[in-house]
């Protein structure tokens, strides 16, 4: 089979310097931004991966006009509540859940009626959490089971709301924060924590957003039908695409790594606070404020022995996309590594906590679940024997590549054989390449 590959042995003692993937959320965050910018806004940097590609084609389809130039992408904004849209218009988010949620947000004041779209992944999953809000803005939306396809049309009518956001998740928060932006007058949202890239963005470029933090949560005031000018901005590396490399380095023998100018937005870095925790020799050096956001370079080590960890629930969001990779550690850990209230997880890409567990167990890990609490007893001499398949039935980038990882820090004797390497495509698709530059080899 072509679409799969094979790895039989440990990846030998590396000492490099490399840089990341761009981060994709905010690659995403810029091209939905821009479309409704007044004027010509210029991304450099912005991720090549088919969620981006997408969001692309999404803004295009509503009239809004990009260039790709060799480094940087230019886009030529509508203003708010500009976008043209045909008759008849289908807009296919593919692969991304942050794309088809944001994008619902964007357009919910435009009245022509669209049908949203995604891959058999998306299709799966809830889009009830943006639905309710959207509707009490006024937004008409149409859906069998809360699941894609789904209709909607925007209106000309909308009316801020007040909303709790308590799930801690970033894509409801955005696709509000979007809806806000489209409606007359002033709308609330009370947010359990989440990543910030929208409001960081917004705020950096003027727009009218006030941001309240307490302990918990944020309290978010956005003012419908201000201004927002176009601009320019250089998309940092993805700290999630980072993890698979620092936890490849760490599990590893003798070896360093330099992951360059990585955006590390505290909202984001619960991985750098749980590995840490853990004993993890990573550090963080050149940190700089750039236009909002935090960026710095990851120095990581190959470390001898990880602690277990009772992890707060409080990180869950901040790590949300790296759990796979921390579940890992643990499993090498000495002791019982405690993670509390992972639902969220089972809403991504495909059922991430399921399929954890499945791979933890399926390695020789003992895992205990109840509800969505795991214990992992850790083993810190913990190596692959045998001839392992890894099916990833609904082509979970993050699966893929993790497995990889596993693969090539643990393998002793036999084989690992992951299907599915173009799911990498997703959102980093220099992933293997990279690998092969550290020395991995891949068949
Ligand atoms: C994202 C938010 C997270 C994350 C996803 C990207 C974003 O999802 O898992 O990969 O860019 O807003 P949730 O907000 O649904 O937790």
């Amino acid at each position: 089979m072509k679409n799969q590959i094979k790895i039989e042995k440990i990846i030998k003692p590396f000492k490099k310097k490399i840089s990341v993937s761009s981060d994709k959320s905010l690659s995403i965050r810029c091209v939905l931004l821009s479309s409704i910018a007044i004027g010509r806004s210029k991304i450099f940097n912005l991720l090549e991966s088919e969620d981006v590609n997408n969001s692309l084609k999404v803004i295009k389809r509503i009239g809004v006009n990009y260039i790709k130039k060799k480094n940087y992408v230019e886009i030529d904004g509508v203003g708010i509540n500009g976008f043209n849209v045909k008759k008849n218009t289908v807009l296919n988010a593919g692969n991304s859940g942050t794309l088809a949620r944001n994008i619902l947000g964007l357009c919910s004041a435009t009245e022509k009626k669209i049908k949203l779209i995604g891959d058999k992944s998306l299709s799966k999953r809830d889009f009830s959490r943006v639905i309710k809000p959207l509707r009490m803005f006024g937004m008409n939306i149409s859906s069998r089971n809360n699941n894609l396809p789904l209709e909607f049309a925007g209106s000309n009518l909308l009316r801020p709301i007040q909303y709790f956001e308590n799930k801690g998740s970033a894509q409801i928060k955005s696709c509000i924060i979007l809806s806000a932006i489209n409606t007359p007058g002033i709308t609330k949202i009370k947010s359990k924590k989440s990543r910030t890239h929208t409001e960081l963005l917004l705020k950096y470029l003027k727009y009218p957003i006030k941001i309240k933090k307490t302990k918990n949560y944020d309290l978010i005031d956005i003012k419908g039908l201000g201004q927002l000018s176009s601009f320019e901005y250089k998309v940092p590396g993805d700290i999630s695409s980072a993890s698979f490399f620092m936890v490849l380095t760490l599990l590893s023998k003798k070896s360093k790594l330099l992951i360059k100018e990585i955006n590390i937005n505290p909202s984001r870095t619960g991985i750098l606070k749980i590995l840490k925790s853990m004993n993890a020799n990573i550090k963080i050096v050149n940190k700089k404020n750039y236009k909002g956001e935090l960026i710095g370079d990851i120095k990581v080590k190959s470390t001898k022995s990880f602690k277990s960890i009772n992890c707060p629930d409080s990180l869950n969001s901040s790590a949300i996309d790296e759990f796979l990779l921390i579940f890992l550690v643990a499993a090498k850990a000495k002791g019982i590594s405690k993670f509390r209230n992972l639902d969220e997880l089972n809403k991504k890409e495909s059922p991430r906590l399921n399929i954890a567990i499945n791979f933890l167990r399926m390695i020789g890990v003992k895992v205990i679940r109840e509800k969505n609490d795991v214990k992992i007893f850790g083993n810190p001499n913990l190596k692959l024997n045998g001839n392992y398949r890894v099916k990833n039935f609904l082509k979970d980038h993050r699966v893929f590549m993790m497995t990889c990882v596993a693969a090539l820090s643990l393998i002793h004797k036999g084989s690992v054989v992951i299907n599915d390497k173009d799911s990498i495509k997703t959102s980093f698709p220099s992933f293997l390449k990279l690998l092969k530059s550290l020395g991995a080899k891949i068949s």
